[in-house]
């Protein structure tokens, strides 16, 4: 029988029938996909992981070393039969697939975060999941902090700012860089590369797009977030600092995340955020809501 097709009320709501035998269908079988796949096939709850991707040969690879992965080439076959699309493709496979299952009454998990920076999709994707009764979740990513920042936005919030500070080696090229006569690789002491709005930080380091994304979604939006971007070359892994300031008090959260085994520019946090919202979901006690 069909998931989540009953229409959800106002409140939060996660149908009774989901906590057990779901059958999801993961989009992507890359760092994050394949993460994903891997773990939920020890999830007594998930009964099967449908899984696709643009590259049949990744996906039915992922088949031969798992028991509950089965590759479609099309999810559209079976969008009657599952829970939960959990998307960790790409920005363009969100715009598709995204509205693709909301429109069929399924719950969508958003790795691709970046796309809900475009607000038409956005107000869309909202109407689409109200009119449906299905859920948008999206994952705290490679960034700690997500949940007092959610938290301290029910009240008055003063300011919102991440520091994320890479090596120079992270840099790739940038258009806005080049602009400044700015090389990264020549930088000898920690620099201050970029101070701004979130709306204009993912125009000038899309690298970013999905963290910027999701703090400007838990907290005050992408005008009033703050993003200051930093080269160092004393530092070796990409480091993420959350301030925000409030009626709540003051909230000072750093992530030094090490690179997914899979995907050396993912990082390895993010893949488990993921893993660990489908166990929410479809699990039995929620902590952190
Ligand atoms: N929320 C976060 O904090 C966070 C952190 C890291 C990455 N991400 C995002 O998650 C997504 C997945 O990241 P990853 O590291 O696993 O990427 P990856 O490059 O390792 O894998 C992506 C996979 O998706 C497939 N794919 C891409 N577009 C597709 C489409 N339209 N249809 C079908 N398959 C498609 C590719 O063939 C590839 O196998 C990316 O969009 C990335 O930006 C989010």
């Amino acid at each position: 029988m069909p998931i989540c097709r009953t229409v959800a009320s106002e409140s939060f709501y996660i149908p009774r029938d989901f906590l057990q035998n779901v059958k999801i269908c993961v989009i992507g079988c890359g760092a994050i996909g394949t993460t994903i796949a891997k773990a939920v096939d020890d999830f007594p709850e998930v009964e099967v992981t449908y899984l696709t991707d643009r590259s049949q040969e990744c996906a039915t690879r992922l088949q031969e070393h798992t028991k509950k992965v089965v590759y479609v080439p099309d999810i559209v076959p079976i969008l009657g039969e599952i829970g939960l699309v959990a998307e960790a493709a790409s920005q363009d496979a969100a715009r598709y697939y995204v509205p693709l299952a909301l429109s069929a009454g399924v719950n969508v998990l958003v790795m691709s975060v970046g796309v809900f920076q475009d607000e038409e999709f956005q107000a869309d994707t909202h109407r689409l999941s109200k009119r449906k009764g299905a859920k948008i979740f999206i994952p705290s990513g490679a960034i700690g902090g997500i949940d007092a920042l959610s938290s301290a936005s029910m009240e008055e919030i003063d300011e919102v700012t991440l520091t994320t500070t890479k090596p120079p080696s992270a840099f790739g090229p940038s258009a806005y860089l080049e602009s400044r006569g700015i090389i990264p690789s020549e930088i000898r002491v920690r620099t201050e590369l970029f101070h701004g709005s979130a709306r204009e930080a993912v125009k000038h380091f899309p690298q970013n797009i999905n963290i910027a994304a999701t703090i400007s979604l838990a907290g005050v939006g992408f005008e009033k977030t703050t993003i200051r971007i930093v080269c160092d070359p004393q530092v070796k892994t990409n480091e993420h600092n959350l301030r925000a300031k409030g009626k709540f008090g003051e909230l000072d959260v750093v992530t030094r995340n090490l690179p997914s085994p899979r995907n050396p520019k993912t990082s390895y946090l993010a893949a488990l955020s993921a893993i660990s919202a489908i166990r929410k979901i479809t699990g039995h006690m929620w902590v952190g809501v």
